[in-house]
């Protein structure tokens, strides 16, 4: 169920498709590459200021299952960047007490990145400032997919009755399933598509477009999305805010 039923609250939820990275980089001439790595550092700064701007639960999609289309040098790049965030961030996350989570299908991922990414969940299970959840090798409908799957083996050895099987069951056996869905999900630079992110959880979330590309996407820039957010009437299917 969403939890942010009030149009005055501020979101509690925030999910972001951090877009433009390598028109960002281009424009500089600089390569693609460089403009992931100063994204790198917005990811750093989102995550530090969020909570105090009321936010409990950030995710970002950081490579989706349509990205390994890129070149191969971006999409090493892109696998070096990650394994050197988690390295380096470890310490940060336990300081600041946010919890680390991944969604999507690890089992495309390199070993290592993997071993890594199970790590940080582990060390960081028990902090609670700010849930921080990174979709890796993630697809909406690939999500679906995958629990739609695990719905069926679940029938099939009779442990789950089909006509049991309502929108929480779903909920459930998604990689989302411990998150409250979104109530805002910004995406960055000028492109109006949901991108296959979060699929089944934006049923109600409120979107928010920027022109700001994200290694731009500043403080400023994400209090300006809170505030188009706090100025929406969310009525989820009712007449008037509910
Ligand atoms: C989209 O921009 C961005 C990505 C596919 C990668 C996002 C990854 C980061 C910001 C790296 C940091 C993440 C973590 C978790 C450390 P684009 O390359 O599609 O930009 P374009 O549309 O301008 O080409």
């Amino acid at each position: 169920m969403p939890k942010n039923t009030s149009p005055q609250k501020s979101a509690r939820h925030v999910a972001v498709v951090m877009d433009g990275n390598g028109r960002w980089a281009t424009a500089r001439g600089l390569e693609r590459l460089k403009g992931h790595v100063r994204g790198v550092d917005r990811v750093r700064e989102t995550v530090k200021v969020a909570p105090a701007h009321g936010i409990e639960y950030l995710t970002i999609f950081a490579f989706s299952t349509e990205n390994w289309k890129r070149s191969a040098r971006e999409v090493l790049g892109l696998m070096a960047l990650f394994r050197r965030f988690i390295r380096k961030e470890s310490d940060t996350m336990m300081r600041d007490d946010v919890r680390v989570r991944f969604v999507g299908d690890r089992l495309r991922l390199d070993k290592k990145l993997r071993a890594l990414m199970e790590d940080l969940e582990d060390r960081t299970k028990n902090n609670r400032t700010l849930n921080l959840t990174v979709a890796l090798n993630y697809g909406g409908r690939d999500e679906i997919t995958r629990a739609v799957r695990r719905i069926a083996q679940a029938v099939q050895s009779s442990a789950l009755d089909p006509d049991n099987i309502s929108e929480d069951t779903i909920a459930d056996f998604l990689d989302t399933a411990d998150l409250p869905d979104p109530d805002l999900i910004i995406r960055t630079s000028g492109e109006h598509r949901t991108s296959n992110f979060l699929t089944w959880q934006a049923a109600y979330a409120e979107y928010v477009f920027t022109q700001t590309a994200w290694p731009d996407f500043c403080e400023s820039e994400l209090v300006k999305s809170l505030e188009q957010y706090q100025n929406r009437d969310r009525r989820f299917g009712a007449s008037e805010a509910v």
